[in-house]
Protein backbone atom coordinates (compact mmCIF):
# COMPACT_ATOMS: atom_id res chain seq x y z
CA UNK A 1 0.00 0.00 0.00
CA UNK A 2 1.49 3.51 -1.30
CA UNK A 3 0.58 6.17 1.23
CA UNK A 4 0.47 10.11 0.35
CA UNK A 5 0.69 12.41 3.08
CA UNK A 6 -1.00 15.75 2.18
CA UNK A 7 -0.86 17.49 5.60
CA UNK A 8 1.76 18.29 7.67
CA UNK A 9 1.93 16.34 10.77
CA UNK A 10 5.20 18.56 12.26
CA UNK A 11 5.34 19.77 15.74
CA UNK A 12 3.64 23.25 14.09
CA UNK A 13 0.77 21.09 12.28
CA UNK A 14 0.10 19.95 15.98
CA UNK A 15 0.53 23.28 17.75
CA UNK A 16 -1.91 25.04 15.44
CA UNK A 17 -4.28 21.42 15.91
CA UNK A 18 -4.34 22.22 19.67
CA UNK A 19 -4.68 25.83 19.38
CA UNK A 20 -8.02 25.28 16.98
CA UNK A 21 -8.92 22.67 19.83
CA UNK A 22 -8.72 25.49 22.76
CA UNK A 23 -10.59 27.97 20.72
CA UNK A 24 -13.16 25.72 19.85
CA UNK A 25 -13.52 24.70 23.43
CA UNK A 26 -13.68 28.32 24.52
CA UNK A 27 -16.35 29.05 21.90
CA UNK A 28 -18.61 26.12 23.05
CA UNK A 29 -18.32 26.46 26.41
CA UNK A 30 -18.95 30.33 26.45
CA UNK A 31 -22.03 29.41 24.49
CA UNK A 32 -25.61 29.24 25.40
CA UNK A 33 -26.35 26.45 25.75
CA UNK A 34 -23.02 25.29 25.98
CA UNK A 35 -21.56 22.91 23.59
CA UNK A 36 -18.45 20.66 22.32
CA UNK A 37 -17.48 19.85 19.03
CA UNK A 38 -18.10 16.07 18.49
CA UNK A 39 -14.98 15.81 16.03
CA UNK A 40 -12.93 15.97 18.83
CA UNK A 41 -14.39 12.85 20.54
CA UNK A 42 -11.84 10.75 18.14
CA UNK A 43 -8.53 10.82 19.89
CA UNK A 44 -6.53 7.54 20.31
CA UNK A 45 -8.38 6.57 23.26
CA UNK A 46 -12.09 7.99 22.13
CA UNK A 47 -11.41 6.02 18.96
CA UNK A 48 -10.93 3.02 20.62
CA UNK A 49 -13.76 3.55 22.45
CA UNK A 50 -15.95 4.15 19.23
CA UNK A 51 -14.61 1.07 18.04
CA UNK A 52 -16.62 -0.88 21.32
CA UNK A 53 -19.46 1.20 20.59
CA UNK A 54 -19.83 -0.39 17.41
CA UNK A 55 -19.56 -4.05 18.02
CA UNK A 56 -21.75 -3.83 21.39
CA UNK A 57 -25.21 -5.52 20.53
CA UNK A 58 -27.17 -2.45 21.35
CA UNK A 59 -25.42 -0.20 18.84
CA UNK A 60 -27.35 -1.67 15.52
CA UNK A 61 -26.10 0.48 12.77
CA UNK A 62 -22.93 -0.83 12.37
CA UNK A 63 -23.47 -4.88 12.16
CA UNK A 64 -26.53 -3.49 10.06
CA UNK A 65 -24.56 -2.11 7.28
CA UNK A 66 -22.33 -4.65 6.95
CA UNK A 67 -24.85 -7.18 6.25
CA UNK A 68 -26.13 -4.94 3.92
CA UNK A 69 -23.08 -4.63 2.01
CA UNK A 70 -22.80 -8.12 2.49
CA UNK A 71 -26.06 -8.69 0.33
CA UNK A 72 -25.34 -5.86 -2.74
CA UNK A 73 -21.88 -6.45 -2.73
CA UNK A 74 -22.24 -8.73 -6.40
CA UNK A 75 -24.65 -5.89 -7.56
CA UNK A 76 -22.89 -3.16 -7.50
CA UNK A 77 -20.32 -4.07 -10.62
CA UNK A 78 -23.41 -4.86 -12.43
CA UNK A 79 -24.35 -1.80 -11.78
CA UNK A 80 -21.37 0.78 -12.57
CA UNK A 81 -19.80 -1.65 -15.39
CA UNK A 82 -16.37 -0.31 -15.25
CA UNK A 83 -13.17 -2.22 -16.10
CA UNK A 84 -11.41 -0.09 -13.53
CA UNK A 85 -13.22 1.57 -10.70
CA UNK A 86 -11.62 4.21 -8.02
CA UNK A 87 -13.13 3.44 -5.01
CA UNK A 88 -12.59 6.29 -2.58
CA UNK A 89 -13.42 6.16 1.44
CA UNK A 90 -13.89 9.22 3.03
CA UNK A 91 -12.87 8.36 6.71
CA UNK A 92 -10.60 4.99 6.55
CA UNK A 93 -12.63 2.62 9.19
CA UNK A 94 -11.05 -0.17 9.98
CA UNK A 95 -11.88 -1.53 6.05
CA UNK A 96 -14.01 -4.18 7.41
CA UNK A 97 -16.72 -2.72 4.93
CA UNK A 98 -14.76 -1.50 2.51
CA UNK A 99 -13.41 -4.97 1.63
CA UNK A 100 -16.87 -6.39 0.72
CA UNK A 101 -17.56 -3.67 -1.69
CA UNK A 102 -13.70 -3.86 -2.90
CA UNK A 103 -14.53 -7.88 -2.92
CA UNK A 104 -17.92 -7.51 -4.82
CA UNK A 105 -16.00 -6.02 -8.03
CA UNK A 106 -12.61 -8.01 -7.78
CA UNK A 107 -15.09 -11.01 -7.62
CA UNK A 108 -16.46 -9.65 -11.10
CA UNK A 109 -13.30 -9.50 -12.76
CA UNK A 110 -12.44 -5.48 -12.67
CA UNK A 111 -9.77 -4.14 -11.47
CA UNK A 112 -9.66 -1.43 -8.82
CA UNK A 113 -7.77 1.17 -7.42
CA UNK A 114 -8.94 1.44 -3.58
CA UNK A 115 -7.82 5.32 -2.09
CA UNK A 116 -8.56 5.57 1.70
CA UNK A 117 -8.68 9.08 2.38
CA UNK A 118 -8.08 10.21 6.49
CA UNK A 119 -6.45 12.93 8.34
CA UNK A 120 -5.24 10.11 10.62
CA UNK A 121 -2.13 8.24 9.50
CA UNK A 122 -2.58 5.56 12.64
CA UNK A 123 -6.20 4.78 10.93
CA UNK A 124 -5.04 4.32 7.58
CA UNK A 125 -2.03 2.32 8.91
CA UNK A 126 -5.05 0.27 11.05
CA UNK A 127 -6.95 -0.05 7.60
CA UNK A 128 -4.08 -1.12 5.63
CA UNK A 129 -3.60 -3.98 8.00
CA UNK A 130 -7.62 -5.69 7.67
CA UNK A 131 -7.14 -5.01 3.14
CA UNK A 132 -6.50 -8.60 1.38
CA UNK A 133 -3.99 -7.98 -0.89
CA UNK A 134 -5.14 -8.63 -4.13
CA UNK A 135 -3.63 -8.64 -8.30
CA UNK A 136 -6.29 -6.53 -9.27
CA UNK A 137 -6.05 -4.30 -6.46
CA UNK A 138 -3.91 -1.41 -5.69
CA UNK A 139 -4.16 0.55 -2.28
CA UNK A 140 -3.16 4.09 -2.17
CA UNK A 141 -4.14 5.65 0.91
CA UNK A 142 -3.74 9.53 1.06
CA UNK A 143 -3.39 11.24 4.32
CA UNK A 144 -5.38 14.75 3.96
CA UNK A 145 -8.61 16.79 4.53
CA UNK A 146 -11.97 14.39 2.51
CA UNK A 147 -12.04 17.16 -0.28
CA UNK A 148 -7.92 17.94 -0.75
CA UNK A 149 -8.00 14.14 -1.30
CA UNK A 150 -10.47 14.12 -3.26
CA UNK A 151 -8.84 16.49 -5.40
CA UNK A 152 -5.61 14.32 -5.72
CA UNK A 153 -7.15 11.25 -6.51
CA UNK A 154 -9.20 13.25 -9.43
CA UNK A 155 -6.15 15.16 -10.50
CA UNK A 156 -4.15 11.76 -10.85
CA UNK A 157 -6.83 9.46 -12.17
CA UNK A 158 -9.57 9.53 -15.11
CA UNK A 159 -10.94 6.66 -14.24
CA UNK A 160 -14.94 6.29 -12.84
CA UNK A 161 -14.85 6.97 -9.06
CA UNK A 162 -17.70 5.37 -6.61
CA UNK A 163 -16.85 7.52 -3.22
CA UNK A 164 -17.99 5.95 -0.10
CA UNK A 165 -19.13 7.83 3.19
CA UNK A 166 -20.38 5.02 5.45
CA UNK A 167 -21.65 4.95 8.94
CA UNK A 168 -24.34 7.13 8.99
CA UNK A 169 -21.51 9.72 9.22
CA UNK A 170 -23.44 11.94 7.44
CA UNK A 171 -25.86 12.01 10.59
CA UNK A 172 -23.55 13.60 12.55
CA UNK A 173 -24.64 16.77 10.12
CA UNK A 174 -27.01 18.92 10.82
CA UNK A 175 -29.66 19.48 7.67
CA UNK A 176 -27.25 22.67 6.71
CA UNK A 177 -24.10 21.00 7.20
CA UNK A 178 -25.49 18.27 5.12
CA UNK A 179 -26.52 19.95 1.68
CA UNK A 180 -23.20 21.72 2.22
CA UNK A 181 -20.85 18.61 2.34
CA UNK A 182 -22.78 17.17 -0.43
CA UNK A 183 -22.70 19.96 -2.50
CA UNK A 184 -19.04 19.86 -2.17
CA UNK A 185 -18.63 16.27 -2.86
CA UNK A 186 -20.77 16.82 -6.04
CA UNK A 187 -18.41 19.54 -7.30
CA UNK A 188 -15.28 17.39 -6.67
CA UNK A 189 -16.84 14.57 -9.32
CA UNK A 190 -17.55 13.62 -12.70
CA UNK A 191 -21.01 13.13 -14.47
CA UNK A 192 -21.48 9.44 -13.67
CA UNK A 193 -19.31 9.01 -10.90
CA UNK A 194 -21.32 7.43 -7.89
CA UNK A 195 -21.26 7.92 -4.50
CA UNK A 196 -22.46 5.74 -1.51
CA UNK A 197 -23.69 7.07 1.67
CA UNK A 198 -24.77 5.21 4.87
CA UNK A 199 -28.26 6.67 6.12
CA UNK A 200 -29.42 5.21 9.55
CA UNK A 201 -33.36 4.83 9.21
CA UNK A 202 -35.97 6.71 11.20
CA UNK A 203 -37.11 3.74 13.71
CA UNK A 204 -38.94 2.91 16.82
CA UNK A 205 -37.50 5.60 19.55
CA UNK A 206 -36.79 2.51 22.02
CA UNK A 207 -34.15 0.85 19.76
CA UNK A 208 -32.48 4.41 18.88
CA UNK A 209 -32.07 5.24 22.64
CA UNK A 210 -30.75 1.55 23.30
CA UNK A 211 -28.29 2.26 20.78
CA UNK A 212 -26.85 5.76 22.06
CA UNK A 213 -27.24 4.30 25.88
CA UNK A 214 -25.66 1.33 25.42
CA UNK A 215 -25.88 -1.11 28.77
CA UNK A 216 -22.14 -1.63 28.85
CA UNK A 217 -21.93 2.11 29.60
CA UNK A 218 -19.62 2.39 26.33
CA UNK A 219 -21.65 5.50 24.87
CA UNK A 220 -21.08 7.31 28.02
CA UNK A 221 -17.56 6.54 28.67
CA UNK A 222 -16.76 7.70 24.96
CA UNK A 223 -18.82 11.12 25.91
CA UNK A 224 -17.19 11.53 29.07
CA UNK A 225 -13.43 10.83 27.09
CA UNK A 226 -13.69 14.35 25.78
CA UNK A 227 -14.08 16.18 29.42
CA UNK A 228 -10.74 13.80 30.46
CA UNK A 229 -9.74 15.39 26.40
CA UNK A 230 -9.74 18.62 27.69
CA UNK A 231 -8.13 17.80 31.05
CA UNK A 232 -5.28 16.34 29.64
CA UNK A 233 -4.33 18.50 26.33
CA UNK A 234 -5.96 21.98 27.24
CA UNK A 235 -4.89 21.46 31.74
CA UNK A 236 -8.59 21.35 32.24
CA UNK A 237 -9.74 20.13 35.61
CA UNK A 238 -13.60 18.38 34.92
CA UNK A 239 -14.29 15.84 37.57
CA UNK A 240 -15.87 12.99 35.50
CA UNK A 241 -17.73 11.90 38.39
CA UNK A 242 -19.86 15.08 38.59
CA UNK A 243 -21.50 14.47 34.76
CA UNK A 244 -23.26 12.25 33.51
CA UNK A 245 -24.27 10.99 29.93
CA UNK A 246 -27.93 11.81 28.81
CA UNK A 247 -28.53 10.54 25.11
CA UNK A 248 -32.03 11.55 23.82
CA UNK A 249 -34.39 11.46 20.78
CA UNK A 250 -35.82 14.70 19.57
CA UNK A 251 -38.40 14.07 17.09
CA UNK A 252 -39.39 17.79 16.06
CA UNK A 253 -35.65 17.13 14.66
CA UNK A 254 -35.33 13.69 14.00
CA UNK A 255 -32.06 13.45 15.72
CA UNK A 256 -30.52 11.80 18.39
CA UNK A 257 -28.99 14.15 20.69
CA UNK A 258 -25.88 13.45 23.02
CA UNK A 259 -25.69 15.52 26.06
CA UNK A 260 -23.03 15.16 29.47
CA UNK A 261 -25.06 17.07 32.27
CA UNK A 262 -23.37 18.42 35.10
CA UNK A 263 -24.83 16.93 38.70
CA UNK A 264 -24.02 19.72 40.65
CA UNK A 265 -23.15 23.37 40.22
CA UNK A 266 -19.66 23.51 39.82
CA UNK A 267 -16.28 25.55 38.41
CA UNK A 268 -14.28 24.37 35.92
CA UNK A 269 -10.95 25.92 35.07
CA UNK A 270 -9.02 25.23 31.89
CA UNK A 271 -5.20 26.18 32.19
CA UNK A 272 -4.48 26.98 28.47
CA UNK A 273 -7.41 29.17 28.40
CA UNK A 274 -6.64 30.86 31.26
CA UNK A 275 -10.25 30.72 32.86
CA UNK A 276 -13.05 29.00 35.11
CA UNK A 277 -16.48 28.28 33.73
CA UNK A 278 -19.60 28.07 35.59
CA UNK A 279 -21.81 25.09 35.84
CA UNK A 280 -25.43 25.34 37.22
CA UNK A 281 -26.77 21.86 38.70
CA UNK A 282 -28.21 19.95 35.62
CA UNK A 283 -26.74 22.38 33.30
CA UNK A 284 -25.80 20.70 30.22
CA UNK A 285 -23.11 20.68 27.55
CA UNK A 286 -24.18 19.68 24.17
CA UNK A 287 -21.86 17.22 22.15
CA UNK A 288 -23.44 15.58 19.24
CA UNK A 289 -26.22 14.98 16.53
CA UNK A 290 -27.05 11.75 14.98
CA UNK A 291 -29.73 12.70 12.75
CA UNK A 292 -31.82 9.74 11.04
CA UNK A 293 -33.74 9.62 7.88
CA UNK A 294 -37.01 8.38 5.87
CA UNK A 295 -35.99 7.01 2.58
CA UNK A 296 -38.18 10.29 1.15
CA UNK A 297 -35.44 12.56 3.27
CA UNK A 298 -32.83 10.89 1.20
CA UNK A 299 -34.16 11.41 -2.03
CA UNK A 300 -34.81 14.96 -1.30
CA UNK A 301 -31.31 15.48 -0.03
CA UNK A 302 -29.98 13.69 -3.27
CA UNK A 303 -32.08 16.07 -5.33
CA UNK A 304 -31.40 19.34 -3.44
CA UNK A 305 -27.87 18.61 -4.35
CA UNK A 306 -27.36 17.57 -7.93
CA UNK A 307 -27.43 13.37 -7.66
CA UNK A 308 -30.01 10.98 -8.95
CA UNK A 309 -30.87 7.94 -6.57
CA UNK A 310 -30.13 4.76 -8.21
CA UNK A 311 -30.97 2.34 -5.25
CA UNK A 312 -31.46 1.94 -1.44
CA UNK A 313 -30.18 -0.44 -0.30
CA UNK A 314 -31.39 -1.41 2.78
CA UNK A 315 -32.02 -4.57 5.23
CA UNK A 316 -35.51 -6.52 6.27
CA UNK A 317 -35.79 -4.05 9.36
CA UNK A 318 -35.40 -0.94 7.26
CA UNK A 319 -33.30 0.01 10.24
CA UNK A 320 -30.52 1.43 8.01
CA UNK A 321 -30.36 2.25 4.11
CA UNK A 322 -27.01 1.94 1.94
CA UNK A 323 -28.28 4.98 -1.05
CA UNK A 324 -26.48 4.63 -3.89
CA UNK A 325 -26.49 8.10 -5.73
CA UNK A 326 -25.18 8.63 -9.68
CA UNK A 327 -23.56 12.53 -9.78
CA UNK A 328 -26.04 14.54 -12.43
CA UNK A 329 -24.09 17.77 -14.16
CA UNK A 330 -25.87 20.09 -16.09
CA UNK A 331 -29.39 20.04 -15.02
CA UNK A 332 -31.79 22.45 -12.86
CA UNK A 333 -31.27 22.08 -8.47
C1 LIG B 1 -19.82 8.18 13.93
N1 LIG B 1 -21.27 8.33 14.09
C2 LIG B 1 -21.97 7.92 12.86
C3 LIG B 1 -21.82 7.69 15.30
C4 LIG B 1 -23.35 7.90 15.38
O1 LIG B 1 -24.07 6.92 15.47
O2 LIG B 1 -23.79 9.05 15.27
C5 LIG B 1 -21.17 8.27 16.53
C6 LIG B 1 -21.76 7.75 17.81
N2 LIG B 1 -22.06 8.48 18.85
C7 LIG B 1 -22.55 7.72 19.79
N3 LIG B 1 -22.61 6.50 19.36
C8 LIG B 1 -22.10 6.49 18.12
Amino acid sequence: MKISRLIEQSKVGEKAQKDQFAIDVLTGLCATPKNLAAKYFYDDIGSEIFRNITQHKDYYPTRTEYEILDMVKQELPKIIDEETIDIIELGAGDGHKSQLIIDGFLNANRRVNFYPIDISEKAMLMLRDNIKTHDNLNIHGVVAEYFEGLRYVKERSNNKQLVLFLGSNIGNFDRVQNQGFLRKLWMSLSTSDHVMLGFDLKKDVSVLTAAYNDSSGHTKAFNLNLLTRINRELGGDFDTEKFQHFGVYSPTLGAMESYVLATEEQDVYISALERSFHFDAYEPIHLEYSFKFLKSDIDFLSQKTGFEVVAHFSDPKDYFADSLWKVVKGSDC
